[in-house]
């Protein structure tokens, strides 16, 4: 996690710096830090807490002069967030000064060969290793110490460098991290992601695995591991910084619910081209099309969910077994893969550590890899066989919701191609199904009038202690996404549970009071989720009901319903959803919470 800028130009550095770390602040808030290069010396303030305390130190960077400097916000995993744990890290004689985003694997190995060599730690952190091994390797040219140093490292990182003896001078590297390093009139810059540096310039070069690059006032040179040269071709942004701005909504999360409509119409738009699916991306002929004997969905959290209702999907619509395994999961239990296998990788950041590992192993046991990814260039993107890009624009909240909708969508498309190949679905039900889809938007609009009413309602759940979400078939899928959205921003306990499993042990959790949200869109199931609920009522849960318009029977059995607009069986989570987003959001907004940053959470997890 953590993210990582730099800053080498005419400006005053820590302003730029806090500047771009303000847009990282999603991907850890537990402390942060700046390291400034002026008149040959290297200044540096850090301070646990969100940004805004290093801002008030330093009086917007304006207590640290200088034009060259690199900056941190971390979310800790080696040592709990303190000021000495806080990056940058130096090396004994504060030469060297490094910002680090991911983790050195042998950095306990490497700590101790260090200590023998008369080194002293003053962090628990990994990264200071790189500033003492730096530090060991440097001879006067940074770039023969970087790549020594790479070659002893083992894990992930991406790094921000600076050398006192260059004050000229900003190195940044790459291995399995994400990095980018923009060019712009007022200076070249080094950032984690785009949003860090979109103010100055939308000329960004995505770093590649073992990539060095050296960062003047006017000039970048990017190197491999062996120091050559390489050419490397700028990509221009498309999107602007309003993407990454709240535009007078009070949270992010808000405004990305608020942003579903145009992000599935962003996603499904360039793929329904006169009245057929046409995924180009997708790099399948008909043929292995046809031939797919099977389908893993790998994913975390919110993308797994996603993945749980595309198994729905994909098997219902198109006949073909699908097995939906957490990375975390997948990547340890030798699954077993070959070449018809069809693994498809969803991920809105494309970075998440499990993911890209679930990834490597089954690409390196034959099958082809589909990523379902949002963030262009990032490492799933790039490393899977072809990429579908969800088009939901850059997404800050920590808690996922236009992402997840535009996975849905994706997931939807592929289905609706699979099953038109196959033959599984007619040309008249595909048809049928395209309207459907592209009608989704315009219902989601509908769906967010409601929001008053929802507010109200999650009022009532303030001091609840535990909410369960039960469901059946596609319902389930929803009510774990419901559950997660709401225990992940609002701190309150809460289970999803497949609604006939509960007679199985968890009813017995149900007393006087509890909440349970009960989802219930498949016709087919309908009565069978109304006898749970009616289990759970005669034993005093109070019962929130998501449901079709035309069930306004549910009434007699539910203290509150959310009607959905008519849809197609399969697309009903895109509907169901809204309102479990909303429940999620005005629960923790009534409980005072800084919704964006949930505690203990990051947006991006780039860690094992
Ligand atoms: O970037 P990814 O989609 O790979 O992230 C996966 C999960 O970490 C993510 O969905 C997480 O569960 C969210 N906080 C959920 O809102």
């Amino acid at each position: 996690m953590c993210g990582i800028v730099g800053y080498i130009g005419e400006q005053q550095a820590a302003p730029v710096l806090l500047d771009g770390l303000a847009k990282l602040e999603y991907r850890g808030y537990d402390s942060a830090g700046m390291a400034v290069c002026d008149n040959g010396e290297i200044r540096m303030v850090k301070a646990t807490g969100r940004l805004k305390v290093l801002e008030a130190l330093t009086k917007g960077g304006s207590t640290l002069p200088g034009t060259a400097g690199i900056g941190h916000t971390r979310w800790a995993t080696h040592g709990s967030p303190t000021d000495t744990n806080a990056h940058p890290h130096f090396n004994g004689s504060a030469s060297i000064a490094v910002v680090h985003n991911g983790i050195i694997e042998n950095y306990q190995k490497l700590k101790r060969k260090l200590e023998s060599r008369g080194y002293h730690f003053v962090s628990e952190t990994d990264t200071e290793v790189i500033a003492h091994l730096l530090d060991r390797y440097y001879t006067g040219s940074p770039l023969e110490a970087i790549t020594k140093v790479m070659h002893r490292m083992e894990g992930s990182y991406a790094l921000g460098i600076i050398f006192q003896d260059h004050p000229d001078e900003i190195y940044a590297v790459r291995k399995d991290s994400p990095l980018i390093v923009g060019k712009s009139s007022a200076g070249n810059l080094i950032a984690s992601d785009v949003p860090a540096i979109l103010k100055y310039t939308r000329s960004v070069y995505f770093m590649e695995n073992e990539e060095i690059a050296k960062l003047t006032r006017d000039d970048i040179t990017f190197y491999n591991i062996d120091e050559e040269e390489l050419e490397k071709e700028p990509t221009e942004i498309s999107w602007d910084l309003s993407a990454a701005e709240k535009g007078g909504y009070d949270y992010f999360m808000m405004k990305e619910i608020y942003e579903q409509p145009k992000a599935i119409t962003d996603t499904i738009s360039p793929r329904i081209r006169d009245g057929k699916i046409v995924i180009e991306e997708l790099g399948m002929t008909d043929e292995e099309i046809a031939q797919i004997s099977k389908i893993y969905i790998v994913a975390c959290g919110s993308a797994y969910h996603a993945g749980v209702t595309g198994k729905y999907v994909l098997e219902g619509m198109a006949r073909i077994p699908v097995e939906v395994d957490l990375a975390s999961e997948f990547r340890y239990r030798n699954p077993i893969l070959d070449e018809q296998t069809l693994v498809i990788v969803i991920s809105q950041s494309g970075e998440t550590a499990d993911s890209l590992a679930a990834l490597r192993e089954a690409k390196a046991k034959g099958s082809r890899i589909l990523g379902i990814v949002n963030v262009v260039g990032s490492s799933i993107a790039r490393e899977a066989d072809n990429v579908f890009y969800t088009w939901a624009g850059p997404e800050i909240s920590v808690a996922t919701t236009k992402a997840y909708s535009t996975q849905l969508a994706a997931l939807y498309l592929l289905a609706m191609k699979f099953s038109n190949v196959r033959g599984t679905i007619t040309n008249e039900e595909l048809t049928s199904m395209i309207e459907q889809l592209q009608q989704l938007p315009r219902q989601i609009e509908f769906l967010l009038g409601s929001h008053d009413r929802i507010q109200k309602f999650a009022n009532r759940f303030l001091a609840a202690d535990h909410i369960f979400f039960i469901g059946r078939g596609l319902d389930y899928a929803i009510s774990l996404e419901g559950s997660l959205k709401l225990k992940e921003i609002s701190y309150i306990h809460s289970e999803a549970y497949a609604a006939g499993e509960l007679k199985h042990g968890t009813i017995s959790l149900i007393e006087d009071g509890t909440p349970v949200v009960a989802v219930l869109t498949q016709e087919e199931l309908y009565r069978k989720t109304i006898s749970n609920i009616q289990e759970v009522r005669t034993r005093g849960a109070f019962v929130m009901t998501v449901t079709n318009a035309n069930h306004t029977d549910v009434e007699k059995n539910a203290d509150f319903v959310m009607y959905l607009p008519e849809t197609n069986s399969y697309f009903t989570n895109s509907l169901a959803v809204i309102p479990l987003q909303l429940f999620a959001y005005y629960v923790a907004l009534g409980r005072g919470l800084d919704v964006d940053k949930p505690r203990n959470l990051a947006k991006s997890v780039t860690v094992e």
